[in-house]
């Protein structure tokens, strides 16, 4: 499947949908992973060591690239209370949230603070293009 860039939902405008994903990755890149994968963007739109929010299937998704180059998406909104979490600092163990300082490890999403586990979504790379599975 040859995708252009009109393929890729905005992150910002992109309408959320009833079950019919804009743009479905059917190559089995992510083969064994239950959801239905969508490109969201660029991998260049998320700088190294930042996060990014995006809108995957009509779902508010962050994007982070660690600065190792590793990909990890979870749920935009923080689970203690609904911080923007595309905006929160970020190392190669854990997330923080900006607005608490809640932090979440990447491993499982638990939060040492106590806070609920923060949803994490399968993402991978696609031919420079980012594809979350929601
Ligand atoms: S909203 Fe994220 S730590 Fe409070």
């Amino acid at each position: 499947m040859n995708l252009t860039h009109d393929d890729v939902e905005s992150p910002t405008t992109a309408p959320a949908k009833a079950g019919t994903p804009a743009t479905e990755v059917t190559d089995g890149t992510a083969a064994g992973v239950r959801g239905t994968p969508h490109v969201v963007g660029r991998v260049e739109e998320v700088p190294p060591g930042e996060g990014r929010a995006f809108v995957a299937g009509g779902v508010q998704v962050a994007v982070f690239r660690l600065r190792d180059g590793s990909l990890h998406a979870t749920q935009a909104a923080c689970p203690h209370s609904g911080g923007p979490l595309a905006d929160g600092q970020t190392d190669l163990d854990v997330l923080v949230c900006p607005l608490h300082l809640y932090t979440f490890r990447w491993t499982d999403g638990t939060s040492p603070g106590g806070a609920a586990p923060v949803r994490q979504y399968p993402v991978h790379e696609e031919s420079g293009r980012l594809v979350v599975t929601v």
